[in-house]
């Protein structure tokens, strides 16, 4: 199937076959193609967890209105994004940067220019800003998935705080903004399967600007 083939394929999974688990490695794949998603500023505003704990998907399930998914699937990744942009966390990404590509000028420079962003008073780095790149990190973790022919469900219906807490992500300045199950569809009984993707028409979606 080619790429496009497969974002067709690809839906929302209602329903997840709980006896059809998603092999560690290609979870890893998916997972490694989330790290590899671009941010603003290479920043990386967020982190993963991924849970394969039945008890805790239990927990999350009972947060995220009873949906089926979460127990059904092999795991769940949890999409948490920083609360704010500290001078820790910026600091350890450039340390970062000078690590991989060494350091110099050019590094501190941008080090200088990101704390200060980052420490005004009217900062565009806030969590909103942060929660944007995670959310970007799961496009790309759905198309990954898709890729592998694995199926996925994207969510943000459920209780952050919630699921906050019983991660214990607010203790780490982090902020549950979504979750994405990860698992096999249940052919026989999800009932969005029969249904075809609903999509705006490209005319309503895009305007060309030619010359
Ligand atoms: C950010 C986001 C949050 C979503 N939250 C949920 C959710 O909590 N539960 C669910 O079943 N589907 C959820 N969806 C699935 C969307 O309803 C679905 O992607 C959309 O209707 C398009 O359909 P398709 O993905 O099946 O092509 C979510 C999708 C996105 C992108």
């Amino acid at each position: 199937m080619t790429f496009l083939e497969r974002l067709q394929w690809r839906y929302a999974t209602k329903k997840m076959n709980p006896a059809k688990a998603v092999p560690a490695a290609a979870v890893e794949r998916i997972v490694e193609a989330i790290r590899l998603a671009p941010s603003s500023r290479g920043l990386q505003p967020y982190e993963l967890v991924v849970v394969w704990d039945p008890a805790v998907r239990a927990k999350l399930r009972a947060a995220a209105n009873g949906q089926s998914q979460i127990e059904d699937a092999t795991c769940v990744v949890v999409f948490a994004s920083w609360a704010s942009y500290t001078p820790e966390r910026v600091n350890a990404y450039f340390d970062r940067v000078a690590e991989v590509r060494g350091a110099g000028e050019s590094v501190e420079k941008a080090r200088a220019a990101t704390l200060a962003l980052a420490s005004a008073a009217s900062t565009s780095l806030d969590g909103s800003h942060a929660a944007k790149q995670a959310y970007l990190g799961l496009g790309v973790g759905l198309a990954a998935a898709a890729l592998e022919g694995v199926d996925s469900t994207p969510m943000e219906g459920f209780d952050p705080a919630k699921v906050e807490e019983i991660l214990g992500l607010s203790a780490r300045g982090l902020r549950a903004t979504a979750l994405m199950a990860i698992g096999h569809r249940d052919e026989a009984s999800d009932w969005l399967l029969a249904l075809p993707k609903v999509r705006r028409t490209r005319a309503s979606f895009v305007t060309d600007v030619r010359a």
